[in-house]
């Protein structure tokens, strides 16, 4: 049976050419970047190469990269990093964090933890379509806020976030403003200076590059303090070693992704409108996340009576790979709390089905898709005791 894979929010295939672009860094430039002969130069040289295409495709200066394991350690640098550092400077004051009640785990249990250390967080409740209220953001803050982390898009629903907005309210706030931008990198064209964002979480294998490494973009003049002590790389920020081929991989994914994101986004939202307008036409079949302000690879749908783990099963069994909320919660069997914040009742949540596309999906994907989930819809509606039309 041949298979589709329509779950690129969760992880991408490894372009070709970002392979090619690695192997030579596995056996041939294997030396340590730190080195000072020929062997570590030569890894340090591609190493500060690729820092520049990182740098590059959210027109970021080279110098305010650092090299990460992903999105998570990204986003767990920027909240502490910043919050220590804040903290050591301003003593007790400085205590207060703004995020959303739909933020990615990355972020929102990061903040748990800074809440269990004693700092205070606002978390601002979104719309039925995910958006946060600027107003309310506005008025959250207080004289004690130091940090506004808000994600660009969401992973699940894939709503975008009113950045250039938040950005401004920071700005004359003095607030620093993090943002979650792994679903975001690639798909929507971002300029961090245009947007007032001072720090930014990305992620290679979201992009086409391989697993375990990321970046932060860190704005010139903002202080963090480490969390990864050790011998200092990354001015002092993240120790260890770096990930060469990883490094080197998400390189080339950027600099693809800068070069594609134009074709990519034409490409990607044709195929999601198509997605969207023949699934909507199942009966009592709904959109979740906002019906433009989206990524251009993601369509959400909720299904009435539809038990979405059953659902995906029995897409998997046509050799479709979608998800149900995003791949971190999705195996645990509680109702996602993105969808619980944009309203939906824990039954709703579970009936969701989360379809994200990417550059290898062609229109005979989309169409098979189509093809096949009315049935499988309405097989499952005919099993449960919810469906008694
Ligand atoms: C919005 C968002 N933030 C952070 C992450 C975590 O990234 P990583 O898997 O690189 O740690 C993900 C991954 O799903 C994500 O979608």
């Amino acid at each position: 049976m041949e298979r589709i894979y329509m779950d690129y929010g969760a992880s991408t295939p490894v372009d070709k050419e970002v392979i090619e672009e690695m192997m030579p860094y596995f056996d041939k430039f294997y030396g340590n970047p730190s080195s000072i002969h020929s062997f570590g130069r030569e890894a340090f040289d591609a190493v500060e190469e690729s820092r520049k295409k990182i740098a590059d495709i959210i027109c970021a200066n080279e110098d305010e990269m650092v090299f990460t394991s992903g999105g998570t350690e990204s986003d767990n640098l920027a909240i502490k990093g910043i919050a220590f550092r804040n903290k050591k400077k301003r003593g007790s004051k400085g205590t207060h964090i703004i995020t959303s009640a739909i933020e990615h785990p990355g972020v929102l249990t990061t903040c748990k933890y800074m809440e269990k250390i004693g700092f205070n967080v606002k978390y601002l409740p979104v719309d039925k379509h995910g958006l946060i209220d600027i107003k309310e953001l506005e008025d959250a803050i207080s004289k004690d806020t130091f940090l506004i982390t808000i994600m660009f898009a969401n992973n699940e629903i894939g709503t975008i976030e009113p950045m250039e907005k938040i950005g401004k309210i920071a700005k004359e706030h003095d607030v620093i403003f993090h943002t979650d931008a792994v679903q975001a990198v690639g798909k929507v064209p971002i300029d961090v200076n245009k947007l007032n964002i001072d720090l930014l979480a990305l992620s290679s294998h979201k992009i086409y590059g391989p697993k375990g490494a990321g970046a932060l973009y860190v704005r010139n003049g903002v202080k963090l303090q480490t969390i990864v002590h050790g011998g200092g790389l990354e001015k002092g920020l993240r120790s260890s070693t770096y990930n060469t081929p990883g490094v080197v991989g998400l390189g080339k994914a950027c600099e693809l992704g800068k070069i594609r994101i134009k074709k990519d986004m034409v490409y990607l939202k044709n195929l999601r409108d198509m997605l969207i307008k023949d699934i909507l036409k199942i009966e009592e079949s709904y959109l979740n996340g906002h019906p433009e302000k989206r990524l251009v690879n993601n369509a959400h749908f909720r299904f009435t009576a539809i038990e979405g783990e059953s659902l995906n099963l029995m897409l998997d069994g046509k050799g479709i790979a979608a998800a149900t909320g995003s791949a971190c919660s999705s195996k645990k069997l509680q109702a996602s709390h993105v969808l619980l914040a944009i309203g939906l009742k824990p039954e709703e949540a579970h009936g969701s089905l989360r379809l994200t596309l990417g550059r290898m999906n062609t229109k005979e994907d989309v169409e098979y898709v189509v093809e096949v989930l009315p049935e499988i819809v309405q097989n499952l509606r005919n099993m449960s005791p919810l469906w008694n039309r």
